[in-house]
């Protein structure tokens, strides 16, 4: 499974490209929005030029005409770029538009199957199934994630799951035994992924373990 980093904070890309682990960035309007004020088309560029593979920019109007000029618009930024596009009935008319010129659209703000079908028959290159948000009304985030998974393979079609929304590393693991081609993780999260309390005590244990010999040979 693919990590890439669900954020627009440029010291946390950084990071994360340099762990040698991050290949991919997704933004939204609300992350942008937590960078302060922004030059969007700048700062997207800025994070197209350090992550060495997608970077998810969302588009902001609603109905086709707007959603199709604005996702040109983005595609011109960076080779890298990939155009979010809402999961509503326009954005399937125009992720088959965008999908027919080549540009790469992730189908985004996904919470069931259908919404995935109707992505995937447009060309959406990657789907957003928003695990958390689903778990935060009471539904069950990772079993649409499942069903997605299981969908694009019996069909064999090309789209990728991007698992999203994601809000700890229990997320991850789940994302990642069900087969989902990318998580989109926070910052905190990518580094929770990693720590466990055995580790750190197993490093610290073989480091006194060898600190013991070297002082008892010295003795010798
Ligand atoms: O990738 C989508 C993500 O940014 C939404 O996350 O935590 O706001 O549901 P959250």
């Amino acid at each position: 499974m693919k990590i890439f980093l669900d954020t627009a904070n440029i010291e946390h890309i950084r990071h994360g490209v340099g762990l040698g682990v991050v290949t991919g960035v997704t933004t939204n309007p609300s992350l942008v929005s937590r960078e302060g004020k922004v030059d969007y088309r700048k700062l997207v560029q800025e994070i197209c030029a350090i992550v060495p593979g997608p970077v998810s920019t969302e588009v902001l109007g609603q109905d086709v005409k707007t959603m199709v000029t604005q996702a040109r618009e983005i595609a011109k930024w960076a080779d890298n770029v990939v155009v979010k596009i809402p999961a509503s009935l326009e954005g399937v008319e125009a992720t088959a538009v965008l999908a027919k010129e080549n540009i790469k659209v992730n189908f985004t703000l996904c919470f069931t199957l259908n919404q995935v079908v109707l992505g995937a028959a447009a060309g959406a290159t990657f789907v957003s199934p928003f695990v958390g948000r689903l778990d935060d009304i009471g539904e069950d985030g990772m079993g649409v994630v499942s069903d997605i998974v299981e969908y694009l393979d019996y069909y064999k079609l090309p789209t990728q799951v991007i698992a999203a929304s994601i809000r700890h590393p229990q997320h991850c693991l789940m994302a990642a035994k069900m087969g989902a081609h990318i998580a989109t993780v926070p910052y905190e999260v990518l580094l929770q992924m990693i720590r466990h309390p055995l580790t750190d005590r197993g490093i610290e244990r073989f480091r006194d373990d060898w600190k013991n010999v070297m002082a008892r040979e010295e003795l010798l």
